[in-house]
């Protein structure tokens, strides 16, 4: 199924622990007024709020593990049936392996629905883990910064909404190192997935974090230049 220029609009962001998506998805949602939904802010919620599906999922989170499919799309699928999803969503990080993808296209395709564009934002890895290792994320909106790249206007403060900035369990060396080795492994062959659907739009993500969002806008189709199908 084709997405059409009346539905609800559905971007999707590929791209490995660390490229960005969160850092683009956020700015990306103000912009378009459409809400973002990253399914690791999803999960660590339920941790918070100490739900079962938060216990399940904190086992294989705190491991880098993937959380098994079938807890991933139902909680991802039921927050797509919100009301504030009715003119469409950003996804962050969801789907992140084929069944996730297919299921996704699925229960779209069940409402007369399709994904229109799915940005992958390429980053090296060396770089990956030098920005998670410097990462400090804010814990009431979620918003990323860097020490070095990113940095808040006042230390340990999110200059979104004033929040306390922590940094995240599974930012740790190994667990990085191993979140890696699971995206190469699990995620990275929706690249070719969605490049068979002719809706792959692969952006350098090693760019300044405003150089990067220009070229997302064109993907996204509101800019100049949207010609960037990979
Ligand atoms: P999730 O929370 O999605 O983490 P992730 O994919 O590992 O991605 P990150 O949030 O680490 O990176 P990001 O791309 O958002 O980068 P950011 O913008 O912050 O998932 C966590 C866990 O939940 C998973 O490991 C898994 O267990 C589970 N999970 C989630 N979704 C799942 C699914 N669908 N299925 C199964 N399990 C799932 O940027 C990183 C840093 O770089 C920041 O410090 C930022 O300031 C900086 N930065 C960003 N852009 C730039 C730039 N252009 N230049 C310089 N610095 C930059
Ligand atoms: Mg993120």
């Amino acid at each position: 199924m084709v997405a059409h220029a009346d539905q609800p609009l559905y971007l999707l962001f590929l791209g490995a622990p660390g490229a960005g998506k969160g850092t683009q998805t956020a700015m990306l949602s103000s912009a378009l007024d459409i809400p973002r939904i990253s399914s690791g802010d999803l999960f660590r919620e339920h941790i918070r709020n100490q739900t079962d599906l938060g216990r399940e999922a904190k086992l294989y989170i705190d491991k880098g593990e993937l959380v098994p499919d079938a807890v991933t799309v139902g909680m991802v699928m039921r927050r797509l049936g919100e009301a504030d999803c009715a003119r469409g969503a950003i996804l962050d990080g969801f789907p992140r392996t084929i069944p996730q993808a297919e299921a996704l296209e699925a229960g779209l395709a069940a409402r007369g629905q399709a994904i229109r564009t799915v940005i992958d934002l390429v980053v090296d890895h060396d770089i990956l883990v030098e920005r998670l290792s410097g990462r400090w994320m804010c814990r009431s909106c979620g918003a990323s910064y860097h020490l070095a790249f990113h940095p808040p206007a006042v230390a340990g403060r999110c200059d979104v909404c004033g929040g306390e900035l922590y940094q995240r369990e599974d930012d740790s060396p190994a667990t990085v190192t191993h979140r890696l080795e699971v995206y190469y492994r699990q995620t990275a062959p929706l690249q070719e997935f969605y490049r068979g659907r002719g809706i792959l739009h692969q952006i350098d993500g090693e760019q300044p974090i405003e150089a990067v969002y220009e070229v997302v806008l064109n993907a996204a189709g509101m800019g100049e230049d949207a010609d960037s199908t990979g």
